[in-house]
């Protein structure tokens, strides 16, 4: 099969999953590419629970930086195209590894944020969450005495099973599959192409480099997420 003869709306149930590369032509850094968040800043003293509780203030700091970076950011044509297509077809949805909510700023409504979010807060202790887009600019302590902390999946922890379990329906569910702008190199996300495939789906990569799960794709189209989205849509 060629990019030419798939069109989006010839499916009925397409599932949207998206990494960094989504919001690279947005201006926000991917993580492993050139300029990217891991190749300049050590997650062990920025993005995991054992950091927070040794430094909290500079874990923070680093999570205010990120907002301050995606805040200056907006959506692309990639996201509006992917929202203007679930304004149409209600069995669209978006499995999103981004935690910069431009999906939802896009106008898309089904996202399911498997690594959390930039824009909530949540307390550990008594699973208190803090929605406000506006975060407070320095760590503070929830009502219960624990810190808040950035509601966000770091390394080591566990993706919330909520959003796990509505992404593997999604995945069982759907007849195409798109990933778009992902190394698919961080578990158990990296999976999730694999269980829609088991499952029948159509597989479509679109990413300007080679990944180490290309092969599993029936597509792979290289290019940046808003010309191949907009291949993919008949544009
Ligand atoms: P990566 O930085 O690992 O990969 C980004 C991918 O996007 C690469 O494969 C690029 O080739 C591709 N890319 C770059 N520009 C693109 C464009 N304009 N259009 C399409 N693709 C493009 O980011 P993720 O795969 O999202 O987790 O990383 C997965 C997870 O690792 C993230 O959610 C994050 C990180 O640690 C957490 O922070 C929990």
């Amino acid at each position: 099969m060629t990019a030419t003869e798939l069109r989006l709306r010839t499916f009925d149930r397409i599932v949207f999953f998206t990494g960094a590369g989504m919001s690279a032509e947005s201006g926000v850094p991917t993580y492993r590419g050139k300029g990217g968040i891991w190749r300049e800043y050590d997650f062990e003293r920025y993005a995991c629970q054992a950091a927070f509780d040794r430094d909290p203030d500079a874990v923070w700091e680093f999570h205010n930086f990120r907002r301050g970076l995606v805040a200056a950011c907006d959506p692309n044509d990639g996201h509006r195209l992917i929202a203007e297509l679930e304004a149409h077809r209600s069995n669209t949805c978006v499995i999103t590894q981004n935690i910069d909510g431009l999906h939802q700023l896009a106008g898309s409504e089904q996202v399911t944020e498997l690594h959390g979010s930039l824009w909530r807060c949540r307390c550990d202790q008594c699973g208190a969450h803090h929605t406000a887009r506006e975060n407070p600019k320095a760590p503070i302590h929830c009502e219960c005495g624990a810190y808040w902390r950035p509601d966000i999946v770091w390394f080591g922890d566990q993706l919330e099973s909520s959003n796990l379990d509505a992404a593997v329906a999604a995945m069982k569910a759907c007849d195409l599959f798109v990933s778009v702008g992902t190394s698919g190199v961080v578990f158990p996300a990296a999976d999730l192409p694999l269980v829609a495939k088991k499952n029948g789906a159509t597989l479509i990569e679109i990413n300007p480099d080679v990944t180490p799960i290309s092969e599993v794709y029936d597509v792979c189209l290289r290019g940046t997420a808003s010309a191949m989205l907009a291949t993919l849509a008949g544009d």
